[in-house]
């Protein structure tokens, strides 16, 4: 009997996997600098975590959400995102004293139809700035997402911004749609016609239903003066840091928590129907649905799935800055030694598991893509080593005491 991952996931294996960790690095760097502290929360939550903050009548808690019964009845459910889970926890440790920055990495589920690009159990990193009703917070994380794309090296990439207004603009703004969309009915599909009472306004993202809904009223067109400022106050402070957007009156999100700006990254160049590589929005009254006080917020999560896919570094192997041979066998615990310290200094070091030919040691290092192959031999006694670039088959001789500063500085 043999067993495979179960539909919809994944195993990322090396050296696949060599692009994540560089990606995870990258997403540390990036939050550290930002000031974005890091939050770890459980990878289940009470079902109505989620279905309440996520929404009742979206389509992640209608129909994907891996909810379960534990061995006490309580019901669980598999995280399908984290922004409520991140407003769970704070609410539960008190709430937002003043402004709270947040960042994660992890594993999300949803039980969708797989497709490339699209999983049951995929990866996003993300962020929440919590506590803060200014478009400065808006900017902001709008940025760490570009940033991200751009330090991967996805090119390419259109960020797509909409308004959605207030409660009170959406309220006016779905008597207008719901009319429109009344009209339309008999040629809508049964999901639409559905959403038309409970929430019409994300009809307007229906892909069976584009050809209807091209010239139909959209939620910009509709915002509150404050939402309006606001939104004019984003799309100005992105102007002025050189990040470049699209307007996109059709995004709506998937998602019911959110409020004025919504926004998502697509790679242009990148050709799965799953398009989006990241995307977020403001969420002032997830807080309140959740039982907490009023606490405005705004956050994104990025799907690494899909910017994988769209990354131009894809595949590219971490480089061995040495691989350290022995010419025999007496010589691989001295082998060894050098590798303990030469990885002690911070190097990136690799060796066989036992003295195999020199021949199949010089392959073994081609293969790991080692820029040195340090051959330990009788002068190891006098304290030298004979090194040989890959690059070049340039061979000399050079000193132990200086191995690790000479192999840096090449
Ligand atoms: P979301 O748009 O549902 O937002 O997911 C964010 C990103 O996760 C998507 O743009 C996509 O790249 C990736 N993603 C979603 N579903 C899948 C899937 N089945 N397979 C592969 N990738 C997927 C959220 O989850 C919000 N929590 C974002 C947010 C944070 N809003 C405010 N704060």
């Amino acid at each position: 009997m043999t067993f495979r991952a179960p539909k919809g996931t994944n195993d990322i294996l090396p050296p696949e996997s060599d692009w994540w960790r560089e990606a995870h690095r990258v997403w540390d760097a990036l939050c550290e600098q930002f000031g974005y502290g890091l939050v770890l929360t459980p990878i289940f939550e009470d079902t109505e975590v989620f279905a309440r903050g996520v929404g009742g009548d979206t389509e992640v808690v209608e129909k994907q959400m891996y909810t379960f019964d534990d061995k006490a009845g309580r019901s669980l459910t598999l995280r399908p995102e984290q922004t409520a889970s991140v407003v769970r926890a704070q609410i539960q440790a008190g709430g937002v004293g003043s402004r709270f920055k947040c960042a994660y990495w992890g594993p999300m589920f949803r039980y969708e139809r797989p497709q490339k690009g699209r999983y049951r159990q995929f990866y996003q990193a993300g962020v929440e700035y919590l506590g803060s009703a200014s478009p400065e917070a808006d900017v902001e994380v709008i940025e760490l997402g570009y940033r991200f794309l751009e330090r991967l090296g996805v090119e390419n990439v259109e960020l797509r911004l909409n308004s959605i207004g207030d409660p009170a603009d959406r309220a006016a703004y779905r008597e207008v749609i719901r009319a429109f969309l009344n009209e339309r009915r008999d040629a809508l599909s049964e999901d639409s016609v559905r959403r038309i009472d409970a929430n019409p306004m994300r009809v307007l993202d229906s892909k069976a239903d584009a050809e209807v809904v091209a010239d139909a009223p959209t939620p910009v067109d509709h915002l509150g003066v404050e939402a309006q400022t606001h939104f004019d106050a984003v799309r100005a402070g992105l102007d002025a840091i050189g990040i470049p957007s699209v307007l996109d009156p059709r995004l709506v999100r998937g998602l019911d928590y959110y409020n004025r700006t919504v926004f998502e990254y697509v790679p242009l160049g990148y050709d799965a129907a799953q398009s989006a590589a990241g995307g977020g929005g403001r969420y002032d009254g997830l807080f309140e649905v959740l039982g907490g006080k009023p606490t405005p917020g705004v956050g994104l999560a990025m799907g690494l799935d899909r910017i994988e896919l769209a990354s131009a570094q894809r595949g590219r192997t971490s480089q061995l800055d040495a691989y350290v041979a022995s010419i025999d066998e007496s010589r691989r615990t001295d082998a060894r030694a050098l590798v303990s310290r030469l990885r002690s200094s911070g190097l990136k070091v690799e060796t066989a598991d036992q003295h195999r030919s020199v021949k199949a040691q010089f392959k073994d290092a081609d293969r790991l893509g080692a820029r040195f192959v340090v051959v330990i031999g009788d002068e190891f006694d006098d304290g030298m080593a004979t090194v040989r670039s890959l690059a070049d088959g340039e061979q000399r001789s050079v000193a132990l005491e200086n191995l690790s500063e000479w192999i840096t500085s090449q």
